[in-house]
């Protein structure tokens, strides 16, 4: 298989639309309903777009949209490849490398995640501050990337400056949003009980099977990143009680007005702020 370079993805974006995001938002499953609010531009389907993971189409995932949110434009990815899939990192982790060669300097991960703090509430939203990749590998692995660190470091894998935008985006928004270490797992089973006490005592706070590896190559091409989780449920059901997918779309869907809100704030203010790493 010849391997697309993330530069061609990149010249190829630049000719679909006029728009140059600096920022970019990448929305997980559950999320895509963030579209309604936006004024899409130009949306791309991830098929003509060279390197682009083959996405399972449900609404409007698996498209590219760039957009104006209050003037200020942005890269939507609408939906995302998992490593539980069976595709290698390498394209779990391209469109974010296409959009860093692109030009943007900003990334918001959203996921959906499973509560393992007895603090946290289904419907709450958590800001990433940390994250233990227990993927079992890592997307920085194979032949160095010209030009790019072969090391990456992580003392400050959650760009702080972002974080606190989404904290007041929040607040502006309505809602509270915890803090706190999102355990990255390939999935695509959910977890035992005694997986999540482990995780638990291991520092974690929330268990999701994406956005780790997109963290990594952001970092890795100097993009910063903020995540943000939206608490479903409470991880490995409370009593044993068996969890569904169903339950966890249900709870995405209940607080998607509230993080559109909050996205509507957060993006403008991150534009404003030119939170753009040098
Ligand atoms: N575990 C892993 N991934 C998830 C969960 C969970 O409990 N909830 C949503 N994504």
């Amino acid at each position: 298989m010849s391997k697309v370079s993330p530069l061609t993805t990149a010249a190829r974006l630049r000719k679909y639309t006029r728009l140059r995001p600096t920022l970019a938002v990448v929305l997980g499953s559950g999320f895509n309903h963030v579209l309604a609010a936006v004024e899409a531009e130009t949306s791309i389907p991830y098929s003509k777009l060279p390197g682009f993971p083959p996405v399972a189409v449900h609404g409007h995932a698996g498209q590219l949209v760039f957009a104006q949110v209050d003037e200020t434009p942005v890269a939507l990815l609408c939906g995302r490849a998992h490593f539980y899939e069976g595709h290698p990192m390498e394209v779990v982790t391209f469109a974010v490398r296409a959009l860093a060669e692109f030009g943007v300097k900003s990334l918001l991960l959203t996921n959906a995640a499973g509560g393992m703090n007895p603090k946290f509430r289904a419907g709450d939203f958590m800001r990433l501050t940390d994250h233990l990749n227990l993927m079992g590998t890592n997307p920085l692995r194979g032949a160095p990337v010209p030009g790019r660190e072969r090391f990456v470091d992580l003392s400050q894998v959650y760009d702080p400056a972002l974080g606190r935008m989404l904290e007041t985006a929040a607040r502006r928004a309505g809602t509270r949003v915890q803090r706190g270490v999102y355990v990255g797992l390939s999935g695509p089973s959910y977890e035992t009980p005694a997986e999540i006490r482990a995780f638990r005592k291991l520092g974690g706070d929330a268990v999701g099977m994406s956005t780790v590896p997109e963290v990594l190559a952001a970092n890795h091409m100097g993009v910063r990143v903020a995540g943000v989780s939206c608490i479903t449920h409470q991880a490995a059901g409370p009593g044993g009680k068996p969890l569904t997918h169903e339950e966890v779309a249900e709870t995405a869907h209940r607080v998607k007005d509230l993080f559109t809100r909050l996205l509507e704030d957060f993006l403008p203010t991150v534009a404003r702020a030119g939170a753009n790493k040098a």
